[in-house]
């Protein structure tokens, strides 16, 4: 088709205005997809470089020589980059001083209370097991090896990468399920402690129990120093939550993030693992991304698509689906309440 042609039928729908070619909202959500993987990748080079967080500690904004001096990138390449990040909705740019936005300022800044670059890098990692999806959707196969303890391969970034985009889980659990009551809390596959961390510092009185593979216990226990607050009252039970007992004496325990990387069949024997460890009356609280039927379904299924990349059983559940693993695990008065971002919390008693 010619170009008067095209534009000739995009004046029939009424397209052009004033002689100019207006791109229809079509073509526009159209080239957001095409574009999205240049967007995402911009993104991520930004969080690396901690460029909102620099910005905002920047006082009334920095001209593009401070921005290019700060990057270290070629100019020609900064000022590109800088156009690309304005144009996604991540800078301003006003009387030749650069800003951030209200989203970057909000959600990419260190020491936020909804700081989600530790999210950024997360999906960042990930992304380039996507170019292997046509093969995972093909065969069911995961390609990327990064979670290695799906294979008994290693434990690569993802302790790294849990840990930074834990914060916000961590605030959410201790916001959202009061633990004043709770003495001794068992995190099942609690990483390197950052929700332990968090729990213990919220309530001074209590004490948390990590359980991960022994790898990942050595390392959070190294790092435990950095928080002299709660140090001493999070301790780090090393082994393999599929075969070995959890320890008793626990009245609370946690599933953070976890559940879904797993089939129906081995969650339920975490849970009931879980259940044999607690006492009547004791208390589980999970924390999940649960498969909407809602204005958030486009957003968990771009999540289910995640676990197919790096999971080979894995996937998000609906509510209704939780509570009847919940149930015949033997658990009872199963509540389930959105909290914040894509989490809910769901909760249940022995
Ligand atoms: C998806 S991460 C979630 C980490 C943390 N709860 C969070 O939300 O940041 C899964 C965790 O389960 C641990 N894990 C996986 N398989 C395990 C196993 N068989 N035994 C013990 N821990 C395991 C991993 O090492 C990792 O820390």
């Amino acid at each position: 088709m010619h170009l008067r042609q095209l534009i000739a039928v995009q004046n029939n729908r009424g397209y052009l205005r004033t002689g100019v070619l207006m791109l229809s909202r079509f073509e526009k959500q159209l080239f957001g997809l095409m574009t999205g993987a240049f967007a995402s990748r911009a993104l991520a080079i930004a969080v690396q470089r901690d460029l909102f967080t620099w910005l905002s500690r920047g006082g009334d904004g920095q001209t593009v020589e401070q921005v290019v001096a700060y990057l270290g990138f070629q100019e020609r390449t900064s000022r590109v980059f800088l156009d690309v990040l304005s144009a996604i909705g991540l800078l301003r740019c006003e009387n030749g001083l650069f800003r951030n936005t209200e989203l970057s300022e909000q959600l990419l800044v260190r020491g936020r209370i909804a700081d989600q670059r530790g999210a950024v890098a997360l999906f960042d990692h990930l992304y380039l097991g996507c170019g292997t999806l046509e093969h995972t959707l093909k065969t069911g196969n995961p390609a990327s090896r990064e979670y290695g303890y799906f294979f008994g391969a290693g434990t690569g970034s993802y302790p790294d990468d849990m840990d930074g985009s834990g914060f916000a889980p961590a605030l959410l659990l201790g916001e959202f399920w009061d633990f004043s009551n709770a003495r001794h809390v068992l995190d099942v596959g609690g990483c390197l402690g950052a929700t332990a961390h968090a729990l213990a510092a919220r309530y001074p009185n209590l004490r948390v129990t990590v359980f991960d593979l022994p790898e990942i216990c050595e390392r959070g226990k190294a790092l435990s120093k950095q928080h002299p607050a709660s140090d001493a009252r999070v301790t780090f039970h090393p082994g393999n939550f599929f075969d070995e007992d959890y320890p008793h004496g626990v009245d609370t325990i946690c599933f953070v993030r976890i559940l879904h990387d797993w089939s129906d069949k081995e969650a339920l024997r975490l849970l009931e693992k879980a259940h044999a460890a607690l006492q009547p009356g004791g208390r589980i609280v999970i924390l999940e991304t649960l498969r909407e039927g809602s204005e958030k379904a486009s957003l968990t299924a771009l999540i289910d698509l995640l676990m197919l990349l790096i999971s080979p059983e894995g996937g998000l559940r609906t509510r209704v689906a939780m509570g009847k693993l919940l149930r015949t695990a033997g658990f009872r008065r199963v509540r389930t309440k959105p909290t914040a971002y894509l989490y809910s919390l769901i909760s249940a008693e022995k």
